[in-house]
């Protein structure tokens, strides 16, 4: 694998290697990674011939400073992980090499997508992730991007943004990765202690209940009942929220419909999200 710190000499090295036919895919993260993020290595390496994997722990996107701060960073293990599993080239840049003096900053038309959910709790955090993936995406010159349905709203957010700025690049959403248990598989769940672990598999526990009742239970219902069970866990709920596809909340449940459902809690000082689709109109399952 190579490093790369300065985005001048990756620019360069692109270029050259851009000179024979290739596909780049590219995985952006923030580090302390896992199997989510090793997942979408896997993905990109068997689809194209060249994989870049950034690590770049992005202050525009937020909110909280405290968050920021207590981002888990575990670079030593990433380049161990990464190594181990084949990906090519390592883009780790410092925050004025991504954020330069002279850096012009846009302002992205999300529209609702910047006032729901996520945008809603957490103010400004799409228009950094914007901000850095747009960067990012200028300096890989990849062709595929991929992105976990984890962060569902995001997945939504880049393919906005990439469309609406006529970024050309194709962009794969790979499945959540979880543990054995469930619980999806977060840089964050690092600084859960084994109390709050426990806790959080009630987040997957409630998704599993929400899909296996969304034609039995009517959604006002499922949504009290599925708040409650958080609460008696010790969560702190921004939201859980059931909506059509496009994340236009839902009253109610229909067969022919794309159903998703979505959940941000909070436990001590550790916020999680997660989600889960509950029909999938587009695929039998
Ligand atoms: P990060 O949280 O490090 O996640 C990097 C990528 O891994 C994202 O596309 C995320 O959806 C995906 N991912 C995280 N957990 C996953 C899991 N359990 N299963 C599958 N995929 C998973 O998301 C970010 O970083 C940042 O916002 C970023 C896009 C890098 C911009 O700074």
């Amino acid at each position: 694998m190579i490093l790369f710190k300065r985005p001048d000499d990756l620019i360069d090295f692109i270029q050259k290697k851009r000179k024979s036919i290739i596909k780049i895919g590219f995985v952006p993260t923030m580090g302390a990674l896992h199997q989510g993020h090793i997942s979408l290595i896997n993905k990109s390496k068997s689809e194209n011939d060249i994989t870049i994997c950034s690590i770049f722990v992005n202050p525009t996107q937020f909110n909280n400073p405290n968050d920021f701060e207590k981002y888990p960073i575990t670079i030593e293990a990433d380049i161990e992980q990464l190594e181990l599993n084949g990906c090519d080239i390592l883009f780790m840049p410092s925050v004025d090499d991504i954020y330069p003096e002279n850096f012009q900053k846009n302002n992205f038309e999300l529209g609702y997508l910047d006032a729901i959910l996520e945008g809603k709790h957490r103010s400004g955090h799409f228009q950094g992730v914007c901000m850095v993936v747009k960067r990012l995406l200028e300096i890989v010159n990849c062709d595929v991007l991929y992105l976990g349905q984890k962060d569902y709203q995001q997945c939504m957010v880049i393919k906005k943004m990439a469309t609406d700025l006529k970024i050309p690049v194709e962009i794969k959403i790979s499945p959540t990765i979880r543990e054995k248990n469930g619980l999806a598989m977060s840089s964050r769940n690092k600084r859960l202690n084994e109390t709050q672990k426990e806790s959080a598999l009630v987040i997957f526990e409630v998704l599993c209940f929400l899909k296996e009742n969304i034609f039995e239970i009517n959604i006002d219902d499922l949504k009290e009942t599925s708040m409650e069970k958080l609460i008696a866990k010790g969560f702190d709920v921004d939201y859980l929220e059931i909506t059509d596809e496009i994340l236009n909340p839902i009253a109610k449940a229909e067969k022919k419909q794309t159903i998703v459902a979505l959940i941000a809690a909070s436990i001590g000082d550790v916020r999680l999200i997660d989600n889960m689709m509950l029909n999938n109109a587009n695929k039998a399952e």
